[in-house]
């Protein structure tokens, strides 16, 4: 019970409060679409719209549990209710079904341990990664520094990042310009997706991953389920300790920059500039945190899951900084997808 005296006159408030229940009740959006991936709401879904009461049995769930769940998909844009039979919407036909390139179920489930106003707050306190959810994200970052993860942890990851960037790829092969790139190295490609992308979009490109030797055997696999096997090379490499190769005009990096802190990413800059030949062009792909560094929402909040690992979302104005001290030229920053953009700049020609 609050001791304070209340204010008299009382007066009523100033605003009101659905701001505060919107995000006090947000604590359900996350779980409810996880627990409807895990019970394959969606494939029942896809396969024919249902009534709550079609839900309830043929899901196992309670009538009234079913009713609840349904409600909240559907407010979320997640569900369409025509006369009384729940649909998919386009998101999750897109996103949410397993059968799709796109689906995003993996990466639901690798982040699915609670993020409690305890855990928070050492993250916070801390700034660095903190065990949380049976220690994994802290697992991760020493796994990456020291360059070691095991099969299976590079299968669990590599699953996820390429349901999180497969679409976000697609995205850059269409918006991005890659205009005198011949060769791209793809620094911490992951299951190559964007290469992949890339590759269909640009027939006479070359491309290679540099990647932890654990998940360059993934990256083949990937390749060839989209009939690239020999477009795409292999470069199995820590980033960090390992010479990185040369013979590339081009330079890529997606969701790299935002897992490591500003030397580290200096680093990588560093190594990219070095080993491009004169007009050779870098690439950085982020979701952007404004230049006021207060928001859009989804940079604010991701940069939540980096305070697990090393980084944060950068702003354009940062991550031209880091590419101009370097020593690369003519920074532009263009839309590509959802919330991200594509960073680029050029070594200068001689
Ligand atoms: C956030 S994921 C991004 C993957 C990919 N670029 C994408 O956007 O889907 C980070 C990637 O960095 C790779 N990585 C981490 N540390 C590394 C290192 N020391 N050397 C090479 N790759 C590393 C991981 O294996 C992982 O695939």
């Amino acid at each position: 019970m609050n001791e304070r005296p209340f204010p008299s006159p009382l007066l009523a408030p100033t605003c009101d409060d659905r701001l505060i229940w919107e995000i006090w009740l947000s604590r359900y959006h996350l779980p409810a679409l996880t627990v409807a991936d895990q019970i394959g709401l969606f494939s029942f879904l896809a396969q024919s719209p249902a009534t709550i009461e079609e839900v309830a049995v043929g899901l196992s769930l309670g009538p009234r549990g079913a009713e609840v769940l349904l409600g909240l998909l559907s407010a979320l844009g997640l569900l369409v209710q025509r006369q009384g039979h729940f649909h998919l919407s386009d998101e999750a036909r897109t996103y949410l079904l397993a059968e799709s390139p796109y689906y995003h179920g993996d990466i639901l489930q690798i982040l699915n341990y609670p993020v409690t106003a305890a855990t928070l707050r050492e993250w916070l306190e801390n700034d660095r990664a903190i065990a949380c959810g049976g220690g994994e994200e802290d697992v991760l970052i020493r796994a990456w520094e020291s360059g070691e993860m095991s099969p299976e942890m590079a299968a669990k990851v590599t699953s996820a990042t390429h349901a999180h960037s497969f679409p976000a790829a697609m995205g850059v092969a269409r918006n991005g310009d890659f205009s005198n790139v011949h060769r791209l190295l793809d620094v911490a490609g992951g299951s190559g997706c964007f290469c992949i992308a890339l590759a269909t979009r640009h027939p006479n490109m070359h491309f290679a991953v540099m990647e932890l030797p654990t998940v360059c055997k993934l990256v083949e696999q990937y390749a060839a389920t989209y009939g690239l096997q020999g477009r795409i090379e292999t470069i199995a490499a820590n980033m960090f300790t390992d010479p990185w190769p040369s013979g590339y005009d081009g330079v890529f990096f997606a969701d790299i920059f935002h897992d490591w802190n500003r030397a580290q990413c200096l680093h990588l800059a560093k190594r990219s500039f070095e080993i491009l030949p004169p007009g050779g062009r870098v690439f950085i792909h982020e979701v952007l945190l404004n230049d006021t560094k207060d928001g859009p929402l989804v940079a604010a909040a991701f940069s939540m899951t980096m305070l697990q690992l090393k980084g944060k979302q950068y702003t354009a104005r940062e991550l031209a900084e880091l590419l101009q001290v370097v020593g690369f030229i003519g920074v532009t920053v263009r839309p590509t997808y959802a919330y991200y953009s594509l960073v680029s700049a050029s070594k200068p020609a001689e």
